[in-house]
């Protein structure tokens, strides 16, 4: 089997921890794997595969020999050393936000548009989808195949470790900081996350939407292939350490039926049906944390809307939303063009 090298550019980060795990799940055919990250990472030891490996200083020469750049640090760096990636020779595929809407860039969720995969040869660049957007329409996905979406509102829950590493740490902070009467320290997040939510994920837009909920209707719509699809939504930082929760209702022009949205889910790539009511089975953060699928629970048919279905999607941020959807692209990328 031909062997890749492998470059995994903010490699320090939560996301770019998770990555190395999941190219070792996964068994990724990896012929040299390159850590990269800024200065102040540079020459930390990780453990990978029963060898430490040491983390380098990400800079304009980084990319010589690499094949696939796996990008996780941020929006700054990918619109400045992605290009230089992808000219080096490097498929690059960017976590950030930076060419997610670039009309010439593929915005690729493997079990909704793989075949757009094939667009990476316009500037050697995928962009992954923003995690609350991936975890939403992987389960979508068969509902608009069989009944055409209209129409979706969505609320979300998001975990803090779609802050990164130091919300994570904050939280944790936070709470010992409470359990010990100590006053709480703020700094990774706008506000106290303990004990609290916050209804503002990322920077307000003009039209008092945040980006983060901008992200959902405009990628939904690109990852769809459906200009047509209306979205709002609302996001929501809580005080979970992983796993985003979305409590989504859509309006289709084909009535879809309880049974039959279980029916379409169920066979779904990527998706696991958890949905018992009688015995309060429902899909959880603290159960679907580490897990690979987008979970959906509580279904129901709209009692407002004749053709509406309400239901509620949870993710792990960290793996679907974010490593593991790159990693996935990588394994289509590999295994169909390089
Ligand atoms: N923008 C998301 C969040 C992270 O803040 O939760 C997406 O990877």
């Amino acid at each position: 089997m031909k062997e890749y090298n492998v470059a995994v550019v903010g490699a320090t980060g939560a996301v770019g921890e998770v990555m190395l795990e999941i190219l070792a799940q996964r068994k990724f055919p990896l012929k040299n794997l390159k850590l990269l990250a800024s200065s102040k990472s540079a020459g930390k030891k990780i453990p990978f595969q029963g060898e430490m490996l040491t983390v380098e200083k990400l800079d304009r020469n980084s990319f010589k020999n690499i094949d696939i750049a796996l990008f996780s640090a941020g929006g700054d760096r990918s619109k400045e050393f992605a290009p230089i990636a992808a000219d080096a020779g490097a498929v690059v595929i960017d976590n950030s936000s930076a060419f997610r809407m670039e009309h010439d860039v593929p915005l690729v969720v493997p079990e909704v548009n793989p075949k757009d995969i094939a667009l990476y040869k316009n500037r050697n660049i995928i962009a992954n989808p923003n995690c609350t957007t991936i975890i939403m329409v992987v389960p979508l996905k068969p509902l608009h195949d069989y009944g055409k979406i209209k129409r979706i509102v969505v609320s979300t829950y998001q975990a803090v470790s779609g802050a990164g590493a130091k919300a994570m740490a904050e939280l944790d902070m936070q709470v010992r900081q409470y359990v010990n009467g100590q006053e709480m320290t703020v700094s990774a997040l706008p506000y106290q996350i303990a004990f609290n939510l916050i209804p503002q994920v990322d920077v307000f837009t003009d039209n008092f939407y945040t980006k983060e909920e901008m992200k959902m209707v405009n990628e939904t719509r690109k990852i769809m292939g459906d200009s047509s699809i209306n979205v709002t939504a609302t996001t929501v930082r809580v005080p979970v350490f992983r796993s985003h929760s979305e409590s989504v209702t859509i309006e289709t022009e084909k009535k879809i039926t309880r049974d039959k949205a279980i029916e379409l889910m169920s066979n779904a790539p990527g998706v696991k049906v958890v949905d018992d009511p009688q015995n309060r089975k429902y899909p959880m953060p603290i159960v679907v944390s580490g897990t690979d699928d987008c979970f959906v629970g509580r279904i129901r048919e709209d009692i407002s809307c004749e053709k509406g279905l309400s239901m509620w999607i949870v993710g792990d941020q960290l793996r679907k939303g974010a490593a593991l959807n790159a990693i996935q692209i990588a394994e289509v990328l590999i295994k169909e063009y390089l």
